[in-house]
């Protein structure tokens, strides 16, 4: 798979770009994959988490991701492989107090769960503390950028750093832009995702921007076609797989981005469009979510995946 570009940052690197140290906030799933690529692209990263104990796991799964990578990258050359994890977890520092470590910061990626007030509240504490240079980034999947970036006095300076799951893997970034984004913002942003070796493209600020406007009302309607019986989960999956190339069914990618972040973002777009058939809410994901059943990370979703966790762990 894609490696290579995740490997390849010095070629990326632009002499002029300005960010050296990024602050991301969140450090689950999609947090993680990005101080990971950012470290490994030679930045110094400070990650931010609610407590030492999620930040931990941060670092492990870091640390598991980039193992895979050098095992391929220096199969010839174990040891630089493990100097190449070691160098870049050593980039990487753990923090639980964003406002303290915000100064220092050239560039804030935020990827804190998906809904407004939290995200505004955060930007809003940033924004009083954050020296003025520095470039504010949500990779909210869903949510209005303009909206988030109300809650500062730097629209010029906010935009939308789009990254997608698994973020080591996945060669795209969309770079979102609102009308105040300035145009030195928005080159800084595109410039930071090719840094981190991946492709950026320019979206508007709409809904689900251009992958997540077509990706989730898909997956919704796999759901709606299992509710309606007319096939199993499983046949569902194999036909997309094997018959139009996608590498994932689309309800086994609803498990691994997450079937509470899947609600979110369907509930908040029904909410904004309640005439929209695609964006309506679907019955069997609520019971999921209402049942602690979140994909992936959770062990059960529309899958089972405790059996291979368990196996994964011996
Ligand atoms: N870190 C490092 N390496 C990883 C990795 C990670 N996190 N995840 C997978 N890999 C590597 C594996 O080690 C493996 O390497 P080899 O081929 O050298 O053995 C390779 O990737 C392929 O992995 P697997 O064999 O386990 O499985 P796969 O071939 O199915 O690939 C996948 C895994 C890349 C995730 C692929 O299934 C895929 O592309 N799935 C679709 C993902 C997708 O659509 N993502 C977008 C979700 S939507 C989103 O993110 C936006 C949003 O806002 C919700
Ligand atoms: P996640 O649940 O895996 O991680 C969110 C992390 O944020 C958690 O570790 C939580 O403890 C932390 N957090 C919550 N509030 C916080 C706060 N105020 N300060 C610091 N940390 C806080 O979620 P995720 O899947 O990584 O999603 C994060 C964001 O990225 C969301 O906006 C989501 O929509 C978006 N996104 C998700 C995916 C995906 O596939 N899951 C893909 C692209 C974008």
């Amino acid at each position: 798979m894609a490696t290579s570009m995740f490997l390849q940052p010095a070629r990326f690197f632009s002499k002029k770009a300005g960010i050296n140290h990024v602050l991301v906030i969140g450090g689950g799933l999609m947090g993680s994959g990005i101080a990971q690529v950012t470290a490994a692209a030679g930045m110094k990263v400070t990650l931010v988490d609610q407590s030492q104990d999620i930040l931990k796991k941060s670092l492990t799964g870091i640390e598991q991701s980039l193992n895979k990578i050098a095992s391929k990258k220096f199969a010839d050359d174990p040891q630089k492989g493990k100097e190449f994890v070691k160098n870049t977890v050593c980039q990487i520092e753990t923090v639980t107090d964003p406002e303290q470590n915000a100064r220092h910061a050239d560039l804030i990626v935020e990827a804190i769960v998906e809904r407004m007030e939290p995200k505004q509240a955060l930007f809003s504490k940033l924004d009083k503390v954050a020296a003025n240079h520095t470039i504010f980034a949500s990779n909210t999947s869903s949510l209005s950028i303009s909206e988030i970036a109300c809650a500062t006095k730097r629209k010029d300076r906010f935009g939308g750093l789009h990254f997608f799951s698994p973020v080591p893997m996945m060669k795209l970034v969309e770079v979102v832009r609102i009308a105040e984004t300035s145009d030195d913002t928005f080159n800084q942003l595109a410039d930071f995702s090719k840094r981190v070796g991946k492709v950026p493209v320019a979206c508007k600020d709409t809904p689900g921007f251009i992958v997540n406007r077509l990706l989730v009302p898909y997956m919704m309607e796999a759901v709606r076609m299992l509710e309606r019986g007319d096939a199993k989960a499983e046949d569902i999956d194999t036909a997309m797989k094997l018959g139009a190339g996608y590498p994932m069914g689309p309800l086994e990618l609803a498990d691994f981005v997450g079937l509470d972040v899947c609600k979110m973002i369907i509930d908040g777009w029904h909410k904004g469009d309640p005439n929209q058939p695609l964006f309506s809410p679907v019955k069997t994901l609520d019971k999921l979510v209402t049942e602690g059943k979140l994909g992936r990370k959770s062990g059960q979703g529309f899958f089972d995946y405790k059996a291979a966790q368990q196996a994964k762990k011996k």
